[in-house]
Parts: structure tokens; sequence; C-alpha cells
């Protein structure tokens, strides 16, 4: 059995994955250029090839797209290396009916900027040759290739004023923000003026979203930063910022406390400190993008892994909920409503992409090495279409 599954892997390495491949021409329809695994592991196992297996439309409701850039992400890391695989592999097995399996060769990669090229007889809002953006299912294959797969709620028109490799950097953490400050947090552009919302790790790619959307909306934004990104994060419009490198956070949090929301995308010790910070009898909610359902499922599998995250749920929010305020949980669910609405504040000058480093497409294991070793300053990219 284990020597058929070596088989599959080598036979699988030889079909569609080659080392340092030459770039070349896509034939439509049958291969196509990426990035891809074929097993998990660290940077070493990103391979370049142009005979990857070119997707194509098998719902009404899917569009196909040839992708012009797309950007790399903390979570894109983390899949390399098999994080969440019991949970999507669970949730691909509909994929695999089709298409004999296996999870691998495995297209890493969420978001994208692109344009359409053909549509399934559903699609009603999108034609071929429109310029779209999305942040797409962690279950479908990944946009570090030149075409993808995915549903038309899934994306929207790309901000016109934009070029590809800007709108790029945008989709995955425009939509886990929105997730989290809006669907999770209740914060809309009617209620957001003059609400109070901590933002912690203002200078990531995350981080320097959501100041520019609460500042686009009216509220007051405190946030954390490290002492080299506190000018970045003024310029995006932070009104109070505090250093966590010179400051004492927890100190200088509950010295102005009082939030309507949090949005805590760190973890560490932020979480033990921060229900106390919101305002009482105000329905004031800390929302926490860290959370353990997807280790706890590659640990435990899936009947006791989410057993033991609702457990941890229901702890910490029987710890949290006190006098109106909430403690809750916030994953990235794709959003194309959201990024249309986030395509108007970004043509109307609310929003503005931050980008640290553009790569292009042959050097995409240094894109996964620069966001692997953190510290970002906005956003890392991938130009696909034009390298
Ligand atoms: N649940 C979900 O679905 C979901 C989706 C997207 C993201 N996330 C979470 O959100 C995190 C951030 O995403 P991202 O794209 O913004 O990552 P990123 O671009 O790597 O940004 C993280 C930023 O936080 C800063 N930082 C690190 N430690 C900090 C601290 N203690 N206080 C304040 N700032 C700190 C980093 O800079 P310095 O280290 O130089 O200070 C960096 O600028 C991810 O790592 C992931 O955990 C979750």
């Amino acid at each position: 059995m284990k020597t058929n599954v070596r088989l599959c892997h080598l036979l699988l390495r030889r079909r569609f994955c080659t080392k340092s491949a030459p770039k070349v021409k896509t034939r439509m329809g049958k291969q196509m250029g990426a990035w891809q695994i074929c097993q998990y592991g660290g940077n070493e196992e990103l391979t370049q090839t142009t005979a990857a297996r070119a997707p194509s439309i098998q719902k009404p409701t899917d569009l196909l797209i040839e992708i012009h850039a797309a950007s790399v992400n903390p979570i894109d890391t983390l899949m390399r290396g098999g994080y969440g695989k019991t949970m999507l592999n669970m949730l691909r097995q509909g994929l695999w009916n089709q298409a004999g399996g296996t999870e691998f060769p495995l297209i890493l990669g969420r978001d994208f900027s692109g344009v359409v090229m053909e549509t399934g007889k559903d699609v009603t809002r999108y034609k071929p040759g429109d310029e779209v953006w999305g942040a797409i299912a962690a279950q479908r294959q990944g946009t570090h290739a030149q075409y993808c797969i995915v549903g038309q709620s899934e994306i929207s028109h790309k901000p016109k004023s934009l070029s590809h490799v800007e709108a790029a950097s945008l989709p995955y953490v425009a939509v886990t923000t929105w997730t989290a400050l809006c669907q999770v947090g209740g914060l809309t552009q009617k209620n957001a003026q003059n609400q109070r919302v901590l933002i912690h790790g203002g200078s990531g790619g995350l981080g320097t979203f959501a100041i520019q959307l609460m500042k686009a909306w009216g509220a007051e934004v405190t946030t954390t930063c490290s002492t080299d990104a506190v000018g970045l994060v003024q310029s995006l419009g932070a009104d109070v910022v505090i250093d966590y490198k010179t400051q004492d956070v927890q100190s200088e949090l509950q010295r102005i406390s009082g939030f309507d929301v949090i949005l805590d995308p760190i973890g560490g010790k932020i979480p033990t400190f921060s229900t106390d910070l919101l305002k009482s009898w105000r329905n004031s909610k800390y929302v926490t993008l860290v959370t353990p359902v997807l280790s706890n499922t590659d640990k435990f599998g899936i009947p006791l892994g989410l057993f033991t995250s609702a457990t941890s749920f229901g702890t910490n929010i029987i710890k949290g909920i006190s006098n109106g305020r909430s403690y809750r949980w916030a994953l990235f669910i794709p959003n194309g409503n959201a990024l249309g609405q986030i395509a108007k504040l970004v043509d109307d000058g609310k929003i503005e992409p931050v980008i640290d480093k553009v790569f292009t497409f042959d050097q995409l294991p240094d894109a996964f090495q620069k966001v692997e070793g953190k510290h970002g300053r906005g956003k890392t990219v991938i130009s696909i279409k034009d390298s």
C-alpha cells in the first residue's frame, strides 16, 4: 500500500511537476504554467511547471479566469506545510470524484486580479473580457498559476483605477477583514461613524487594509505596530498608534480602553487582556482571526477536532461575556458582494493598496520566503501575466 502511494507521488511528479521549467505558451484547456506542490513541506516543495492541467468549468456558476497577478498570504505558507489538510480534503472530495482522489499536485494562492475567459451557463454578472478580482475558497486549486476556476459569488469587477498588480494585493485581506469587522463585528458604513475600533498588527497586509476601511467609514482607529511602521500606519489615518516594541501595549490600551470592536490577527497574549478593553453594556466585541479550528482537525480528526474547538470557543465565550461584551472568532469566507463595495471605495480614492514588494512569477519561492519571514509592511504580490 505504502509503495503504491509513493509510486503515485512519483507518477504525479513526473506528469505534472518539472523542476525549473522554461516558460512556454499555454494551450488553452490543456496545460498551463503554475507553481505547485506534490507533497507538504518547506519552500523546496514549490515546483514550477509549464504542464499543469489547465482547469475547466465544471459548474454552471463557475468562470475560467486568466490570472494577471496574485498575492502571497501567510495562509499559503501554512497550507504548503499541510495546515488544514484534513478539513480541506473533506471539502475537496466532490472535486476528486472527477479528478482522481488526491489533492496533489496542489496549487497554492487564494486571491487574484485577472480577466474572464469563459463563463458557465448560469453566470449572469460577467462576460468574457471583463476585468475581475477575487478571493477563492481554500479547497479550490489556487491562483499561483496562469488560470483558475472561480464561482461568480467569489469575485467582483476589479477597481478601474488600479493595475492588476495593485488590485491583486487586496482581495484576500479585504474579504477577511470584512468578515471579521462587518459580518462578525457588526460594523457597517452606516453605524461605524465615531465607533472606537482597535486593530492589532496595523502594519501587515490585513492591518493596512482594515485601518483604511474603518477610516473611510468614519471610525476612530487605534492600532499597534513596530517602531519602523508608526509612520506608515499614521499615513493610512490611524488616530492612535501604540508601538509594541517600545511601549507596554497592555497598560497603554488599559489607559485608553472603551473600544466598541477589537480586531486581533496576532493572538499570543492579546486575547488574555482584550475583553476588559471593551466598552461595558454596549454590545462591544473582541474578534480574533487566530482560531484553532483547522489545526485541531489536523491534530484530532474532524469530529474530535471540531468538538475540541467548540469546547475552547465555549470556554472563551463564557470567560469573555460580561456586561454586554463578547468574544468572537472569524474566518475568511469568500464574498464577491463585499469586493464590489470595496472596489467602489478604492475607485473613490478612500482605500489604496499598500504593497511591500512585487515578485515575478519565476520568483514565487522568494515571495513565500519573504512572507514567511514575517514583518511585512502591506502586501507581497506576484506579477503573473507580464512577468
Ligand atoms: N482566520 C482567518 O481566516 C485569517 C485570514 C487571514 C489572516 N489571518 C491571520 O491574520 C494574520 C495577519 O495576516 P496578514 O496578512 O496581515 O499578515 P502579515 O502581512 O504578515 O502582517 C502581520 C503584521 O503584524 C506585525 N506584528 C507582529 N507581531 C505583532 C504584535 N505583537 N503587535 C502588533 N503587530 C505585530 C508584523 O510586523 P512586525 O513583526 O515587524 O511588527 C506584520 O506587519 C495572519 O498571520 C493570520 O494569523 C487569519
